[in-house]
């Protein structure tokens, strides 16, 4: 019998061992990588354009499985794990894509509202929890509003809340802050932290965000010619 894989603060809610991996065979976009994030933990991913974050951090929501090596997500191998296991997976795990992938004939409220609605839960239940959400991420006005008549960070707050929506025990974003205005990005941060703090939801958080990185105390992770080192605090 396939039991759901269970939450254990004992263990790391992320550890990747000794992982490589790249798109074509020879490359090493990641060269034995090792790492391991904390339940609860809150940190950034940093590093140059083409380094391979998004590769990163597509394997740490099973997008994708690694070349060699192993990533474990809450104890549970994605190399070895049962289609049924990686969906119970994903389903706790909120992600902020770095093109958005918001679904265009859907309203902001749709697109944030989905990962509920998908659960099949009474849409009154959840219907404040979602527009309180979209308020705070400054979208109370554009609730009905359709991603194509959305700005980049309007598009982007909503693909924010999404992710939250469902409080998710690890939440993945990539370039979270990457089309709004510093103000704004500090803010949406924030309310991450937020939730990490209320909620010990593990957050790692990928950016070029220099000046947002040295506002917060977070842990750094910065990936560069496929090394992946501390370059501040430690992890978890
Ligand atoms: N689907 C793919 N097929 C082939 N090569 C890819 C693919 N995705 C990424 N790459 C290559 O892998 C490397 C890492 O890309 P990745 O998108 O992970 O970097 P990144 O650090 O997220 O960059 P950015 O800061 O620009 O978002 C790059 O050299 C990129 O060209
Ligand atoms: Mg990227």
């Amino acid at each position: 019998m396939i039991t759901e894989p269970r939450f254990s603060d004992d263990q790391p809610a992320i550890r990747m061992a000794k992982v490589n991996h790249g798109y074509i065979k020879g490359d090493h976009v990641l060269g034995d990588v090792n790492m391991e994030l904390n339940p609860g933990s809150f940190t950034f991913l940093t590093g140059p354009s083409g380094s391979g974050k998004t590769t990163l951090l597509q394997l740490l929501y099973a997008a994708q499985l690694p070349r060699n090596g192993k990533v474990s997500i809450f104890g549970i191998d994605t190399s070895t794990a049962t289609r049924k296991m990686l969906t119970s997976v994903r389903r706790r795990i909120g992600v902020v894509y770095q093109d958005f992938r918001l679904l265009d004939h859907l309203s902001a409220y749709e697109n944030a509202a989905l990962p509920l609605r998908v659960t099949g839960r009474p849409e009154r239940e959840y219907r404040d929890d979602v527009m309180e959400l979209l308020h705070w991420v400054g979208l109370g006005e554009r609730v009905q509003a359709k991603p194509t008549t959305l700005s980049g960070g309007e598009q982007q707050r909503v693909a924010i809340a999404r992710a939250l929506v469902n409080k998710p025990d690890l939440l993945i974003a990539d370039e979270p802050t990457g089309n709004v205005d510093p103000e704004m990005g500090e803010r949406l941060i924030r309310l991450i932290l937020e939730l990490n703090r209320r909620l010990s939801t593990t957050v790692l958080i990928a950016t070029h965000d220099k000046s947002l990185v040295e506002r917060l105390e977070a842990p750094i992770l910065r990936l560069e010619n496929g090394m992946l080192m501390h370059e501040r605090g430690r992890i978890g």
